[in-house]
């Protein structure tokens, strides 16, 4: 969507808290021996509590309040009997809407005691997100945030996953302008305008180049297999720069 009003502006700031506490606590009951299932069941009550609901429950029937993926799983995880082992790798995506109004956010967390490498990678993500985050600004060229987290993945010897999309959101989970890619895409000729409110979250990995299905219909899974991090902020554009809505408070 692009924002043109302060009542939308502060409702989608609103949306943005609820999204980012949710995920903070349910990180906060991330330990070996909690499964999925229970730890969905925290993030739901969370969102309920602050009188959200979970968006991709509501856009898509999506069977959990939250995604949850774990290690070989990339995205759109479904929340079950798994068993949280130390040392796991695991992704929680947190959507939801209230007044109207969407927002999205997602981290990745390693259960530890965690290697050296996965260390790494899970900083290296937040710094790939925040390398596109830095690029938003009205008037800028689009490409501009997948082509400097290109560069920062190329740098750093890491793989991006290049066919899940960053995307519009707000009036609706996924929206205008569509798909935005988190890698180099040369096709992209569009610019982003004030008010403008999408989503930056690169999938940085270390071999992954696709996110593939597999048994059920949701679960998407790293091609060729490889540990792979996702962190996703919602953001709006500014004449002065990016506007971060998902951050806790
Ligand atoms: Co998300
Ligand atoms: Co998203």
């Amino acid at each position: 969507m692009t924002l043109n009003n302060d009542e939308d502006l502060e409702r989608l700031k609103e949306i943005g808290r609820i999204c980012a506490n949710t995920i903070q606590i349910m990180a906060a009951a991330l330990e070996p021996g909690i499964t999925t299932a229970e730890l969905d069941a925290i993030g739901r009550k969370v969102l309920e509590d602050a009188g959200a609901r979970s968006a991709p429950e509501l856009s898509y029937n999506f069977p959990g309040a939250t995604c949850i993926s774990v290690n070989e799983e990339v995205a759109h995880g479904i929340p079950g009997p798994r068993i949280i082992q130390a040392g796991d790798l695991v992704n929680i995506d947190v959507s939801a809407e209230k007044n109207g109004l969407f927002a999205d956010t997602g981290s990745s967390f390693a259960v530890p005691p965690v290697k050296p490498q996965i260390e790494r990678l899970c900083r290296d993500g937040k710094r790939a997100m925040w390398v596109g985050l830095n690029e938003v600004k009205a008037g800028k060229p689009l490409a501009s945030i997948g082509n400097a987290i290109g560069s920062f993945a190329r740098k750093n010897r890491y793989t991006l996953i290049t066919n899940l999309a960053s995307h519009g959101v707000g009036r609706s989970l996924h929206e205008e302008p569509t798909e935005i890619a988190t890698w180099p895409d040369k096709h992209e000729k569009r610019r982003m305008t004030e008010g403008m409110v999408f989503t930056v979250e690169p999938f940085l990995s270390l071999g992954a180049q696709w996110a593939e299905g597999g048994d059920d219909e949701w679960t998407l899974y790293s091609e060729p297999r490889a540990m792979t991090v996702q962190y996703e902020h919602t953001v709006i554009v500014t004449r002065s720069g990016p506007l971060v809505v998902t951050l806790p408070g």
